[in-house]
């Protein structure tokens, strides 16, 4: 089927999601307003931008990864872009067609598994840390790319992990590197996830595996200063499944949710779990922290999902409103204190500022759903949650324009929380094109500080981590 049958048949290759085919370096770019002065540095955010389509089957969370980055200098602002060339897209382009089966296209999937066929995709996050800039995904391969997104090499912190979480947390205090994988082929058919914890300079020095009371996708978790927090949500993961055709990924609800919590050295056996009747899922934890003996968690999360749920078929509209939520956790007592939603708005990709990971934080800000039903894929607002005010303010896109993820970026290293820009793309459906949009953080609802003109599409990106890269010097 030719490639342009396959984009019409599927959702995520259309407006936002639909590929570009090109690299390009753009020096400065129009800017409506003002870019803030205190703003230099570095934005890299990374998306599914496959190179070749499989088939209709295509699912987001498998196309070729593509790194888009902004350089703010002194009020201006550059554009570039470049695929991670995996061993995935370096093959695939040799020959000029995709090779690799999705996930949802089962009994090739299956095939190619059992010839050891397996695609290195990473598409999800690009994180700073130890001067290493590595683009990782779910379980998959990690990639080091350099600062003009040249891909450098496979990394590896240690043999005995290939590859990890899209969302490892680093703590501000530490400087450590928390992280974890539940697809590693080790432990991909156990109840097992490996968890590690890499010092500032990047060496490894601590490693557990960890029992779970089932294996479930573990996309996100947090930490706080002295502990870890596994959130474990039914979405059940049994790659097994492929061999009876069915997805790897299923909705169980009887199982209910588990929340595991350990001390941040600890063993397996250290883990204590707590179990909550209610069936949910939460994709993305926004963070957590500790109070006395109490643990305080925020996700983006919805207890709303059917039974008979199927969350992972390429023209699914069936997609769920997810709510800020919190919990409070009682770790002597081993129970959960309460559970309330903060706001009715359906919202995911939740950040905060980074250098409060850990610790007690007051203000969120996340991709919110105001015009779509398509929760979860299309946001049009970003939302500042000031919760110890009970406040929040809204910055309404529009119908005609969809956001992705915000990223906060302090004003300076010694800004008080909050007080700093949000950085989104937001991609223009009537001239398809994106800007990159300056939002004052304390003003989210006001005029944008400053717009970055981009002549094209950046389509849908997933994450950033920049914990470092604004305090950069030129
Ligand atoms: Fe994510």
């Amino acid at each position: 089927m030719k490639q342009d049958n396959l984009i019409n048949n599927n959702k995520y290759l259309q407006g936002i999601f639909e590929p570009i085919h090109f690299e390009c370096d753009i020096e400065n770019l129009e800017v409506i307003g003002n870019i803030p002065h205190e703003l230099n540095g570095m934005l890299y955010k990374i998306g599914a931008n496959p190179q070749f389509i499989y088939s209709s089957n295509y699912h987001l969370f498998e196309g070729d990864g593509m790194v888009h980055k902004i350089t703010f200098n002194n009020g201006k602002a550059n554009y570039t872009n470049r695929y991670i060339r995996t061993q995935k897209f370096l093959k695939e382009q040799k020959v000029g067609h995709a090779i690799y089966a999705g996930f949802l296209d089962r009994v090739d999937k299956l095939k190619q598994i059992q010839e050891g066929l397996f695609p290195d995709t990473v598409n999800i996050n690009v994180i700073n840390h130890a001067n290493k800039l590595l683009a990782v995904n779910e379980g998959n391969d990690i990639y080091q790319i350099d600062n003009e997104l040249n891909t450098l090499n496979k990394f590896t912190f240690t043999d005995d992990l290939p590859g990890m979480t899209a969302h490892p947390r680093i703590c501000p205090v530490t400087n450590q590197l928390i992280m974890y994988s539940y697809l590693s082929r080790d432990v991909i058919t156990s109840n097992m996830i490996k968890y590690f914890i890499a010092n500032g300079d990047g060496k490894i020095i601590h490693k557990e595996n960890i029992s779970v009371p089932y294996k479930s996708m573990l996309h996100d978790f947090a930490i706080t200063k002295d502990y870890i927090i596994f959130p474990i949500f039914p979405l059940t993961c049994n790659i097994a499944r492929l061999f009876n055709s069915e997805n790897i990924y299923k909705w169980e609800h009887t199982l209910g949710c588990y929340f595991g919590i350990m001390p941040r050295f600890g063993k397996s056996e250290d883990c204590i779990w707590i179990h909550q009747d209610e069936p949910g899922l939460a994709v993305h934890i926004v963070s957590a922290y500790q109070e006395g003996d109490l643990v305080i968690l925020d996700a983006c999360y919805s207890n709303d999902i059917p039974d008979n749920a199927d969350g992972f078929t390429p023209d699914n509209e069936e997609t769920f409103p997810m709510y800020l939520t919190r919990w409070v956790f009682d770790v002597k007592k081993k129970i959960i204190v309460s559970k309330n939603k903060i706001d009715n708005v359906s919202c995911e990709f939740p950040k905060i500022d980074e250098r409060y990971t850990g610790d007690k934080y007051n203000h969120v800000y996340v991709a919110s759903t105001l015009h779509s039903k398509w929760y979860g894929h299309e946001f049009d607002a970003i939302t500042h949650y000031d919760i110890r005010n009970h406040t929040k303010q809204v910055h309404n896109f529009g119908k005609d324009t969809l956001c992705v993820e915000p990223l906060f970026v302090p004003r300076n290293a010694t800004s008080p929380e909050g007080d700093g820009f949000l950085l989104v793309f937001a991609y223009n459906k009537l001239t398809d094109t994106s800007d990159l949009v300056i939002l004052d953080a304390n003003h989210v609802d006001k005029e944008p500080l400053g717009i970055v003109k981009i002549p094209h599409r950046v389509p849908f990106t997933f994450h950033a981590e920049n914990y470092t890269n604004f305090y950069l010097t030129f």
